[in-house]
């Protein structure tokens, strides 16, 4: 206790000498320890930007360009519910439970058609693409291009552990909504329509796996066909 305060106020004079007063003004930049994007190009809120002839930070959109998910008439897409809604009820919609329990199946809130089964597949292939490639694959099998690069773990998702039967679709909801182990969540990122895409792609995914081989080898060739045509169309 004797030298506490000595020690105190030379490690307290150190610091201040060696990291500087923060809020004053110093011609060299401070020395961070932990950036934490600290300093970006980004402007703040109304601020002045000599970029702009007219020097003004806040700019208007782009002529003849409209927001994403806007619809004039301002409906939402789905039953009521708005496109881009990331959280904020408490049914299985937006949580995955039925009571204390995953649920499994599509929700009702999707609305799901004939038609809008397949644009809801086609997003979720999208998105999952954009979202979860990296690291389960393009096809879903855990070897994503991170895999290279050392991530260890990955979850190969068209194994059978991850199969409706054993893996609800209210649990792949909160894996991707809250992560899990070495996995962070993506609720912040992905809407919770594009959340349930996902599932659906997955499940697809799963399903294609188990597929016989001449169905695979047909749809294969068929696809191939249409592709070849495309290519060499003039
Ligand atoms: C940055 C790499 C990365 C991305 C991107 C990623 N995951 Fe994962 N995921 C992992 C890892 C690593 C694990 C294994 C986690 C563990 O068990 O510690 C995992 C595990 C999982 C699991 C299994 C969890 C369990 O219960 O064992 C599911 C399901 C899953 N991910 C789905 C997804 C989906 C869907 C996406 C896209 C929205 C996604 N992941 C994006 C790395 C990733």
């Amino acid at each position: 206790m004797k030298y506490f305060f000595l020690i105190y106020a030379i490690v307290a004079i150190s610091v201040v000498g060696i990291f500087k007063y923060r809020g004053h003004s110093f011609s060299e930049p401070p020395i961070v320890l932990l950036p934490d994007m600290d300093n970006q190009d980004v402007l703040k809120a109304q601020k002045q930007d000599a970029f702009f002839a007219d020097g003004q930070g806040a700019r208007k959109p782009v002529a003849e360009t409209a927001p994403r998910g806007f619809q004039a008439d301002g409906a939402t897409q789905l039953g009521g519910i708005p496109e881009y809604e990331f959280s904020g009820g408490t049914g299985y919609y937006f949580t995955g439970h039925i009571g204390d329990y995953f649920g499994t199946g599509m929700p009702e809130e999707l609305a799901l058609s004939v038609e809008s089964s397949q644009e809801l597949l086609k997003r979720g292939e999208e998105r999952y693409q954009v979202y979860c490639s990296v690291c389960h694959g393009k096809s879903g099998d855990g070897a994503g291009v991170t895999s290279l690069y050392g991530v260890p773990g990955i979850a190969n998702l068209v194994s059978s552990p991850y199969s409706s039967a054993t893996y609800p679709d209210g649990r792949l909801y909160e894996v991707i909504t809250k992560g899990k182990g070495n996995m962070s969540g993506y609720g912040y990122n992905i809407p919770v329509r594009d959340r349930w895409a996902i599932i659906a792609y997955i499940r697809a995914m799963q399903v294609a796996r188990s597929a016989p081989y001449d169905v695979v080898k047909d749809a294969y060739e068929a696809g191939k066909k249409q592709q070849d045509e495309a290519t060499s169309a003039p």
